[in-house]
């Protein structure tokens, strides 16, 4: 059996159906799209002090070990990075990603670059600096200081 796609009634009908299939995908793929695009409300920064003992994490107990930390109603919601320079010299960087906001891995340490797994931005863990893109924004750096004598980090965030 053939169609006459020719026919004004005939091609209206494809046109709907067409657009239905269209909006049902739609549909389908935007809730997931939205949800992981999502901006947070929490805001990234809200100047308030939070201590760790270092002692507590096995991680930062070498130069250039990580941990990733996350501190409620804080940094969107999304961890923050503690990482040890050097004995004494702490990191705290955003993990949220610059480019879209994904969460970025835990730092390499023998590489010394932290990735984002969304679309493959590279930062360096010794700042948080962009080594290559799409992301053209550092990780964000919170204010750190440390006491020798109690062995507590605090963090602005
Ligand atoms: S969200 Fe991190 S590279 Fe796009």
């Amino acid at each position: 059996m053939e169609y006459d796609n020719s026919s004004p009634e005939r091609r209206n009908f494809l046109i709907r159906a067409g657009t239905l299939i269209g909006l049902g995908i739609a549909a389908a793929t935007i809730p997931g799209l939205i949800t992981s695009c999502q901006q947070n409300d929490n805001p990234i920064s809200t100047n308030v002090k939070k201590e760790i003992d270092v002692t507590q994490y096995s991680e930062l107990q070498n130069d250039f070990g990580a941990v990733k930390i996350k501190f409620d109603n804080m940094n969107g919601n999304m961890p923050v990075i503690v990482i040890r320079k050097s004995a004494g010299n702490y990191l705290a960087l955003t993990s949220r990603c610059s480019h879209q906001g994904c969460e970025v891995g835990i730092p390499n340490s023998a590489t010394h670059t932290i990735t984002c797994p969304c679309h493959g931005s590279v930062y360096s863990e010794v700042n948080g600096s962009v080594i290559s893109g799409p992301a053209s924004q550092s990780l964000k750096q919170f204010p750190t200081s440390f006491d020798s004598a109690t062995n507590i980090l605090t963090i602005t965030i």
